[in-house]
């Protein structure tokens, strides 16, 4: 396994890859890797002949009073898991070599960036959009893995995809969680034993609302004012939102006449989490 941190270096070296027919399958990340970021790279590596995975906190997608600072960075850890799981290159840039201090384009997906998360998250999306363009002109890999767990940040980044032409499949996985329901995040490491437990609401109220469709409830609101109900009872949970959306659009559904998207957004003390559930039509 390669440990590259000089951009112009990896392209070099994957172009070289590339011409020799090797199909390259793309892993971004920042770190504080976990079994939901394994189930990617396990994934580009069935799918592909080199796999390249990069670890990187891109400051850009952190507000100001956000915890860019105290985001865990268990960088031997990482590497060791990304050598178990059989990663080729793992490119590891700095924030110099992202952003020099002449940095001044950014990418920015209109609407669906300012939905959901990216109310309480201004720039955000603007910060992910820019540093996964950045990092696919670094790497062009034929395919891109992006989990479920962040449902849209994955929209937005097929629309960029869409939009800008970047010639590039994008592959979304489903959110692996723990057994008592809880998806994994870097962000779990913030919680102590009593935040943990009552985290476990948002999967239940995911599950509910799932349950009350699935019984054929079709109003919205009434779904998510029952999540919201089961949430509150958590003391140490305060909801960002809670909302029920079209897949692709992003925007909310008043009547469930369609598959749709019920996502979260909770503060569980001071950790903000999110989980979401796709739900088909029709199932019960
Ligand atoms: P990060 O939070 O490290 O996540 C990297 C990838 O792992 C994302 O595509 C995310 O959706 C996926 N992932 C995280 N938890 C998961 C889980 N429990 N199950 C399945 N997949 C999971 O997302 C980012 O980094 C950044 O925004 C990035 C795309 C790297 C741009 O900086």
């Amino acid at each position: 396994m390669k440990v590259i941190r000089i951009p112009a270096k990896i392209t070099k070296l994957l172009a070289s890859a590339r011409h020799k027919g090797k199909r390259i399958g793309f892993v971004p990340t920042m770190g504080a890797l976990h079994q939901g970021h394994l189930s990617l790279i396990t994934r580009a590596r069935q799918e592909n002949d080199l796999v390249a995975v990069s670890i990187f906190v891109n400051p850009a997608q952190f507000g100001p009073r956000e915890d860019l600072n105290k985001y865990p960075r268990p960088l031997k850890n990482d590497l060791l898991l990304c050598r178990k799981h059989k990663v080729d290159l793992v490119f590891l840039p700095d924030n110099k070599s992202m952003y020099p201090a002449s940095f001044s384009t950014f990418v920015n997906v209109e609407k669906l960036s300012d939905l959901l998360c990216g109310l309480a998250r201004p720039g955000h999306f603007r910060g992910v959009a820019t540093v996964v363009a950045k990092l696919l002109n670094i790497i062009r890999p034929d395919a891109l893995y992006l989990g479920q767990k962040d449902a849209q940040q994955a929209v937005i980044i097929k629309k960029m995809v869409c939009d800008l032409n970047f010639p590039v499949k994008v592959k979304v996985s489903p959110i692996v969680r723990q057994e008592d329901g809880l998806a994994l995040s870097s962000r779990n490491a913030y919680l102590n034993a009593a935040e943990k437990d009552a985290a476990l609401v948002l999967f239940k109220a995911l599950s509910l609302a799932k349950s009350l469709i699935g019984h054929g409830q079709r109003d919205a609101a009434r779904i998510i004012s029952k999540m919201k109900e089961l949430i509150g009872r958590k003391k140490q949970a305060h909801i960002d939102y809670a909302a029920i959306v079209d897949l692709e659009s992003l925007q909310g559904m008043k009547k469930i006449n369609r598959d749709c998207l019920i996502c979260l957004a909770v503060k569980i003390g001071k950790t903000r989490l999110i989980d979401n559930l796709v739900v088909k039509y029709g199932e019960k």
